[in-house]
């Protein structure tokens, strides 16, 4: 796994969004996988900015989300669908209809799931899926215990996230259970992965993901099967792990060898 150790918030936004300017500029109809959550809210902010300078456009781009709550329908300002166009989506070229977050709210969500599966595919898979990570460990809504492969599909909350996330509704708000969520297995069939963590209070999954097993416990940690991750993480989120400085150290060989290549 790649682990890139930044200063703080701010520094890992900057990387992650160069990360997707690159992939847009190499391939301008890039399948994106997107996520919510408040950490990639900095890296959008760097992809509007970079919109709205003119170094890159995302006509061509089309994008599924990671997850939706279920019973929320897209115009519920705490559904993620809205979120996304909220910090993204209405500031940028990106067709709105190229888009799409799983619908919460889904006559039928087993089917939803299956179409959602099925439109991924037809659109020739995910060329890169940004990630952020749950302080259990969860990616997407694949909360612990999840099969790692795991496809898009209905998923119960656990109490920690229902927690976690009531910051974001009112106290007399509903606030759903459950959610559809691309698959841990879904995750992975995305040929490029960027997790992003921030904050001492991801130290912990960090260091599970990248120094722990391989186990349903841990979620994330089943992206150390996948053959291009990198993980964007300030010194707090990396507070926990064992071999810092290995990390960095690969990191400094890395960027000299790619200096010395003339690649970025
Ligand atoms: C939610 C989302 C996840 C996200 C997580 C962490 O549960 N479903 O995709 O990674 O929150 O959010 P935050 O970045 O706010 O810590």
């Amino acid at each position: 796994m790649k682990v890139v150790i930044l200063k703080d918030a701010a520094e890992v936004a900057k990387y992650g969004a160069d990360i997707f300017i690159k992939q847009i500029k190499r391939k301008p109809d890039s399948v994106l996988g997107l996520a919510t959550g408040s950490t990639p809210v900095a890296l959008y902010k760097e992809l509007i900015a970079a919109y709205q300078s003119g170094r890159v456009s995302f006509k061509n781009v089309s994008s599924f989300n990671l997850d939706e709550y279920l019973g929320l329908t897209g115009t519920h300002p705490q559904s993620y669908r809205y979120f996304m166009n909220q910090q993204l989506f209405d500031h940028i070229d990106i067709e709105k209809s190229q888009t799409a977050v799983p619908p919460g709210d889904a006559e039928d969500p087993f089917s939803a799931c299956e179409q959602y599966e099925h439109n991924i595919k037809q659109k020739g898979g995910i060329d890169i899926q940004l990630l952020g990570i749950g302080r259990n460990g969860h990616i997407g809504f694949n909360e612990p215990s999840s099969s790692l492969m795991s496809r898009t599909r209905v998923k119960t909350l656990t109490r920690a996230t229902i927690d976690d996330n009531a910051r974001f509704f009112g106290p007399d708000e509903y606030q759903p259970h459950l959610s559809i969520t691309m698959g841990i297995g879904t995750i992975l069939e995305s040929k490029k992965v960027v997790l992003l963590a921030t904050g001492a209070n991801k130290a912990e999954a960090i260091k599970a993901t990248v120094e722990g097993p391989l186990t349903a416990a841990c979620p994330a940690s089943a992206l150390q099967m996948h053959e291009h991750v990198v993980l964007v993480i300030d010194e707090a989120a990396a507070s926990q792990l064992a071999d810092v400085d290995f990390y960095k150290h690969i990191e400094m060989e890395n960027q000299k060898l790619l200096e010395r290549l003339g690649r970025d």
